[in-house]
């Protein structure tokens, strides 16, 4: 029998209220007992965390491998282990793989090369096959197959009417359509926000509007389907307040917001160095945007309208970024520093630590309905819940190095950047994953 004791750490589990210096004990890839002073049963691992949080594992409703297709970018295996050392337990995968997840057949056989890696892995199937826009897969077989929600992310279900049938397929499936929301039309093939940077920089911006078209667009068809819309990565404040307003009329509309969109503004992209005119580890879709974009995301992660952070981690090869910002892949690697940003958000006051624990974890796991089956418990760490843990330090200053990340995306506009919080250890399914205590 495996077990492990965690003794001597700060337990905060949002979903059970529990916010004290408590012990875990696991069994068997269970959380079986979480108490004062537990006695180690024989043989138990010991990990010691005092000085340190212990939490749920993190979830994560936005990962991009690249695993099939583009390997040199990511594999299952090496995204999940920057997932582990991220504190991440579960991560969700987004289609846009090349073949794109939109068969049951690739759903299954990427499951099954996620079988032993560091993490959960949880499939996304794609909305139209290829992700091509034109037709819609078989959404029903690919909910079969696994997938926890459905997304052509990377691009917007950009045809209403592809979306529309979508939306009333969905709303007999109990998965969300997660959406990337970027009118095309409006966005016009911009790589940064529209506005005083592009403007400065001479680059093609694209507008708040394109993302507001989408949401508004969504609320509207989700509304008349009875389905659910999960707005992804979204970074504008009229966006959030339409989300807000839909939320308030009792709509089934989730969302979720980036590490980097609540930290960093379009001025990034401008870059700090007196060589470079840009960065191009800054372009990012959706872009970066205005100072009063990001307190806009921080207040609606605070206030509840966003139920998740999730990290839209997207990997992409040294040579994707070394070119010019035209050229450039837009996305940041972001699961190995998503902690140290939302901590520093908690250090800066604006989000309370149980409020930012509940968003990495039990937050996310409400939004997508994921405690089901094997999976009931999930983000919590009630007893008899999936062993999934990740022990935090809450001050201990740590340096973005992304040549140091287990993830095979260096793109990163932190590199270097000093954050405040870092994930110490990792118990993933009832095995330690990641131990960096000793680091
Ligand atoms: O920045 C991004 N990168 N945004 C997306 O929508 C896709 C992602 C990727 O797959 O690289
Ligand atoms: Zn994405």
């Amino acid at each position: 029998m495996n077990r492990i004791l965690v003794y001597g750490g700060h337990v905060i589990d949002p979903a059970s209220g529990i916010d004290e210096r408590l012990d875990v004990l696991v069994v068997d890839g269970r959380i079986a007992e979480v108490g004062a002073d537990l006695a180690a049963p024989e043989g138990a691992d010991l990990l010691a965390a005092s000085g340190l949080v212990v939490a749920p594992g993190f979830v994560d409703l936005h990962t991009h491998l690249r695993e099939p297709g583009q390997e040199h970018k990511e594999t299952i295996a090496s995204g999940a282990r920057a997932a582990a050392r991220g504190g991440f337990t579960t991560i969700c995968a987004m289609p846009n793989t090349e073949p794109a997840l939109d068969s049951a057949a690739i759903i299954d056989g990427m499951l099954q090369r996620a079988q032993d890696v560091d993490c959960r892995v949880l499939p996304i199937g794609a909305v139209s096959k290829a992700r091509a826009g034109k037709e819609l897969t078989e959404l029903s077989a690919l909910r079969d197959a696994g997938a926890v929600a459905v997304s052509d992310d990377g691009d917007a279900v950009a045809d209403t009417s592809l979306a529309r049938r979508a939306f009333e397929y969905l709303a007999d499936l109990d998965i969300p359509l997660a959406e990337h929301c970027e009118d095309p039309a409006i966005a016009q093939g911009g790589v940064m926000h529209d506005g005083a940077v592009s403007a400065r920089l001479g680059l093609r911006g694209q507008p708040a509007a394109a993302e507001l078209s989408i949401v508004q667009r969504d609320i509207a068809l989700a509304e008349a389907a009875g389905a659910q819309f999960h707005a992804c990565h979204i970074s504008t404040e009229p966006s959030l307040q339409a989300i807000a307003d839909a939320r308030a009329r009792g709509l089934h509309v989730t969302a979720e917001v980036t590490p980097h969109h609540l930290y960093l503004t379009h001025d990034v992209v401008a870059g700090s160095s007196d060589e470079l005119l840009y960065d191009t580890n800054a372009k990012v879709n959706p872009p970066l945007r205005t100072d009063s974009d990001v307190q806009a995301c921080i207040d609606a992660l605070a206030g509840g309208v966003v139920d998740a952070v999730a990290t839209d981690h997207a990997p992409h090869a040294a040579i994707d970024k070394q070119c010019e910002f035209d050229a450039a892949a837009f996305g940041i690697s972001g699961l190995e520093s998503a902690w140290g940003v939302v901590n520093s958000l908690v250090i800066a006051g604006r989000l309370t630590l149980s409020d930012a624990i509940e968003r990495l974890t039990i937050g996310p796991v409400r939004a997508w309905n994921l405690d089901q089956g094997a999976l009931i418990g999930l983000g919590t760490l009630q007893v008899g819940a999936p062993a999934d843990l990740t022990l935090l330090s809450t001050d201990a200053v740590s340096r973005v190095q992304p040549a140091s990340w287990a993830s095979k995306g260096k793109n990163t506009p932190l590199d270097g950047h000093s954050l405040i919080g870092l994930v110490a250890a990792t118990i993933s399914q009832g095995r330690i994953v990641w131990d960096g205590r000793e680091q």
